[in-house]
């Protein structure tokens, strides 16, 4: 595949650009636009239908994996009754069908994200594998003992141990770039580091998954390329939630997961510009990323295909193509505003609650709808243990991210993450519900004395009425 084809799949797809009357069309009629003035999409997630105790659910964990639409659901189901084969092996019908519903969605994903060809998408597992991939597959290749990588302290756990492997692996030296209080990144340190002439790599979140930081990756990127160095972006909390062109932000590597942005779990995407990718050593080995094998030795394919060895999660590709249609159709633009929308009502909303400290940027223009907060006299966990009882879902812990925990004076926090399917609705159940923790718990008003705050609490630390 190349550009032309790249172009030709777009045709045959019909990929719907913002700029094209179809896509002016669909973007007339964005149902993110109905959502906004109060509508919902819940009717096309299944997993909406039921009821958790009897309750609404109320979903607020997408940051850690997103609700899937009917549309995925089908798309594989789909699959495995009309084309399920092996790919790129068999010479038979099936085989071909699966074929090319793997490779479209590769140049479906490519179209997504403006890479400039289909062969710079590498099908992974998942995120975590895409940056291991980077890791082993340019690390051991290019850096060396002295050599610096810098990564910050706002990294999920997967974009600080493979580089922690290979520093060790290799003598090389970590630095990490520290956060001012709103939680953005301290750009000086980051010019420090670049300053020393050492730095080889530069690997950084788009976006927290905890603060919900946008971090500015197109001006850090010219810093990181004007240094002569690398840079590896792990896009799994923006790729769901903003417009990412690679182009426009020039990264090298953009590592991101289907299931964040309503595909299915097990597949995962790594971008790399080409001539790093055709420069790279292959990750796993095995059948399929192979040129010819003999008992002597082995040469390999030329990328995406030497970095995909064994049977690929194929299915999940499906359920991919249908991901990004719907998302397409809702207008990347729009669901920024949207969440954009609902997390400047939380942020105000959250002030009505006593001692809950919000994390990261107050204002929604820098940040994202990953919400992490904290009560001050209450366990993280205990808050997501209550609003369970009511069907709220957020997720409470260190989120893959201790070193930012360090940071924040605190092993865990409670996060509440937006999505396309969340309405000013949630925000308010979610205040109403961390409101009835804190009766639950603190009950705010109990008299000092210590006196029972209402008939059932008889002074019990937890109010047996809540
Ligand atoms: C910022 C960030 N990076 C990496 C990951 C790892 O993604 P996965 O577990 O899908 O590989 C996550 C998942 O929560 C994340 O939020």
């Amino acid at each position: 595949m190349n550009s032309t084809s790249l172009a030709a799949d777009k045709r045959k797809l019909g990929a719907i650009g913002e700029g094209t009357a179809e896509g002016k069309r669909l973007h007339d009629r964005c149902p993110v636009k109905s959502l906004l003035a109060g509508a919902d999409l819940h009717t096309d997630f299944p997993i909406f239908e039921q009821k958790i105790r009897g309750r609404r659910l109320v979903y607020l964990d997408s940051a850690a994996t997103s609700q899937k639409p009917s549309s995925v659901l089908n798309a594989m189901d789909q699959y495995y009754k009309t084309a399920n084969a092996n790919v790129h092996r068999g010479l038979h019908a099936l085989s071909a069908r699966a074929t090319e519903i793997y490779e479209c969605a590769r140049s479906r994903v490519a179209l997504f994200i403006n890479a400039a060809r289909p062969e710079e998408i590498v099908w992974t597992r998942g995120a975590t594998e895409a940056l291991n991939l980077v890791a082993h597959g340019y690390g051991r290749a290019f850096l060396g003992a002295g050599d610096e990588i810098v990564i910050s302290r706002m990294e999920h756990h997967s974009n600080i141990v493979p580089w922690q492997l290979l520093a060790e692996e290799k003598d090389c030296v970590i630095r990490a770039v520290e956060l001012n209080s709103d939680g953005t990144l301290k750009r000086e340190d980051l010019d420090r580091f670049l300053s020393s002439g050492k730095v080889k790599l530069v690997a950084l979140t788009h976006v927290s998954n905890v603060l919900g930081t946008i971090n500015p990756i197109a001006e850090i990127g010219r810093k990181v390329h004007a240094a002569g160095a690398v840079f590896v972006v792990d896009g799994c909390q923006s790729v769901p939630h903003l417009p990412v062109d690679v182009r426009a932000l020039d990264v090298d590597f953009l590592a991101f997961s289907a299931h964040k942005m309503l595909g299915p779990t097990g597949l995962g995407v790594l971008y790399g510009k080409y001539d790093l990718l055709d420069r790279m050593l292959p990750f796993n080995g095995g059948g399929e990323m192979i040129e010819e094998v003999s008992l002597e030795g082995t040469t390999f394919k030329e990328p995406p295909l030497r970095f995909e060895a064994g049977t690929p999660p194929i299915a999940e590709t499906a359920g991919m193509i249908a991901a990004m249609d719907y998302l397409t159709r809702l207008g990347m633009d729009h669901i920024r505003a949207h969440e954009q929308e609902l997390t400047s009502y939380a942020l105000e909303r959250l002030k009505e609650v006593p001692n809950l400290k919000v994390f990261g940027p107050p204002d929604a223009e820098r940040r994202t709808g990953a919400i992490a907060f904290e009560m001050t006299d209450i366990h993280a966990h205990d808050v997501a243990q209550i609003l369970d009882m009511d069907g709220i879902a957020v997720l409470a812990g260190h989120h893959c991210a201790q070193p930012l925990h360090d940071w924040l004076g605190s092993p865990s926090t409670s996060r509440a993450s937006f999505y396309v399917y969340n309405t000013k609705a949630d925000v308010d159940a979610l205040v109403k519900g961390l409101l009835k923790v804190r009766k639950c718990f603190g009950c705010d008003d109990r008299p000092e004395d210590g006196s029972p705050c209402c008939d059932s609490c008889g002074g019990a630390s937890v109010c047996p009425d809540c």
